[in-house]
């Protein structure tokens, strides 16, 4: 079956078969930064947003997405160049593999809450796992982001 959708600004069509995962179509276009994690719905290493709403893209099929925009990190740079800065200062990042996903879903609960606390976004990223380290380190990044998007008058944009 032929899919098209909008992928971070670009139009792509491509034929797959109708099992085909949205993990394995972005991938194939290029999308890099989605993550194949446990492919079960548990780790977040693959969340996309689909019309602006954060899916587990290992869970939705290719053809869900049809005609619909689909955004990865690639598409969202100066956000997550930002976001990930501060999380890498905080020596967060270890092997950085879960490091996308945590950015896809840090993004989307600002979106959401520009302002949240610290038990809304520890609740919000809840799904998002970690094997390298103990979440403080991204913890500390997000809450040092918010501060400086508060002093910078960037909350709530
Ligand atoms: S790979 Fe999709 S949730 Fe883990
Ligand atoms: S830093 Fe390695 S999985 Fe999170």
């Amino acid at each position: 079956m032929l899919i098209t959708m909008e992928l971070n600004g670009r139009r792509v069509s491509r034929e797959v078969s109708p099992d085909t995962l949205l993990l394995d179509f972005v991938r194939a276009e290029g999308a890099f930064s989605v993550k194949r994690g446990c492919e079960t719905s548990n780790c977040g290493l693959c969340t996309v947003f689909l019309n602006e709403h954060p899916v587990l893209s290992c869970s939705v099929l290719a053809a869900r997405a049809e005609g619909r925009r689909v955004t990865t990190l690639e598409g969202l740079q100066k956000e997550a160049k930002e976001l990930g800065a501060f999380i890498a200062d905080q020596g967060a990042e270890q092997c950085g593999f879960c490091n996308p996903g945590f950015i896809m879903n840090t993004i989307s609960l600002l979106r959401e809450h520009p302002n949240p606390d610290e038990a809304e976004i520890r609740s919000y990223l809840a799904g998002n796992l970690c094997r390298c380290s103990g979440y403080e380190g991204q913890m500390r990044g997000i809450v040092a982001y918010l501060k400086w998007r508060e002093e910078a008058g960037h909350s709530g944009e």
